[in-house]
């Protein structure tokens, strides 16, 4: 069931249109990655959605209520996650957390308890009486992370949650949105990152230049580039014309190149499921094979399907963006 929905959402800055005509459906429970190159409209669309800007034209509906007409309601349901932390520098991060758990009518047993677990969670507990201001970039995105963790609202808007934040750092982090989802809340996640979004996202909306290109899952979205998946073969010995034949008979076989007589490069489509009849067909026709290496596309190749850029392309070509 849909939870939010962007109707030609539309917001321009002067002359530049920064969110572009989106159409837009998420379902309740789902985490949504919003992906797309710095300048795609990413946190636009978020902090429209969230009522923190205005629509120029179109519209959203969240939660049941129109941004525009109900943003109060909006609010009751939502948390954010700003990708510029938006938190008080003379403070320090307990207190900021202990105000944000108290806004959020957390009670004030609860809110020592979570506060707590959530300040060790993001590894900020020893930080916890340092002045914000004073914190690296990397620790000031986790204690913006953590508001939207203790506070577990409906519906959480997550921008850039992981920039500027360790290997080790960002897998705890990634964990915590599951979390989050797995307790029942919707997740819209704003990232530029390829990987990230792969990994934590049910459905992943892909944007440029304030448009949305296209929405799927991963998967699906990886299965639609044709002959997008990989398997480069080395054989003992050179392989027949029959052979060559008999694989690119299959229908999920798009191109096949001989790198050298013993070595076949295939582009396919659904690599999982026709891999073990490829195998087949050279072990039934007596040919040894030395090693067989797949690899899948990644949402990088999605994105380059679709633009014929790659995301860091997309980024250097748009200076007003
Ligand atoms: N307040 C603003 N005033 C003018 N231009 C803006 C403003 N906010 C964003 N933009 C522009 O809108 C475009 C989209 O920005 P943004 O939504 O931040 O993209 P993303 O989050 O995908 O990096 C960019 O070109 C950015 O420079
Ligand atoms: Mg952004």
């Amino acid at each position: 069931m849909s939870i939010i929905q962007a109707i030609d959402l539309t917001k321009r800055f002067e002359d530049l249109v920064a969110v572009d005509h989106l159409n837009l459906s998420i379902d309740s429970g789902e985490i949504f990655g919003l992906l797309g190159p710095n300048g795609a409209g990413k946190t636009t669309t978020v902090l429209m959605l969230s009522t923190v800007i205005k629509p120029t034209s179109g519209t959203a509906v969240v939660g049941g209520h129109d941004v525009r007409k109900s943003p109060t309601d909006v609010r009751k349901l939502i948390g954010i996650c700003f990708q510029e932390p938006k938190i008080l520098w003379v403070s320090n991060p307990w207190d900021v957390l202990n105000w944000h758990a108290k806004v959020c009518g957390l009670s004030t047993q609860e809110r020592k308890r979570r506060v707590k677990q959530v300040l060790e969670d993001v590894n900020m507990w020893d930080y916890r009486r340092k002045k914000v201001h004073g914190l690296s970039g990397g620790m000031k995105k986790r204690v913006e992370v953590a508001k939207v963790l203790i506070q577990r609202p409906k519906i959480a808007f997550i921008d850039e949650p992981t920039a500027q934040i360790d290997v080790v750092g960002k897998h705890k982090i990634w964990n915590m949105i599951r979390e989050l989802r797995d307790e029942g809340s919707t997740i819209i996640l704003a990232t530029n990152e390829l990987y990230e979004a792969d990994r934590l996202s049910d459905r992943v909306g892909i944007m440029h230049k304030g448009k949305m290109l296209v929405c799927d899952t991963p998967k699906t979205l990886k299965d639609s580039i044709p002959g997008g998946d990989i398997i480069e073969i080395e054989l003992e010995k050179e392989a027949g014309q029959s052979v060559l034949k008999e694989l690119n008979d299959f229908e999920e076989v798009a191109d096949l190149v001989s790198l050298k007589p013993n070595k076949l490069k295939v582009h396919l489509n659904r690599v999982e499921e026709i891999v073990p009849q490829i195998i087949e067909v050279f072990l039934r026709n007596g040919v040894p094979m030395r090693s067989i290496r797949m690899s899948e596309p990644s949402l990088d190749d999605v994105f380059v399907h679709y633009t014929g850029l790659t995301i860091e392309e997309a980024e250097q070509k748009s200076p007003s963006r």
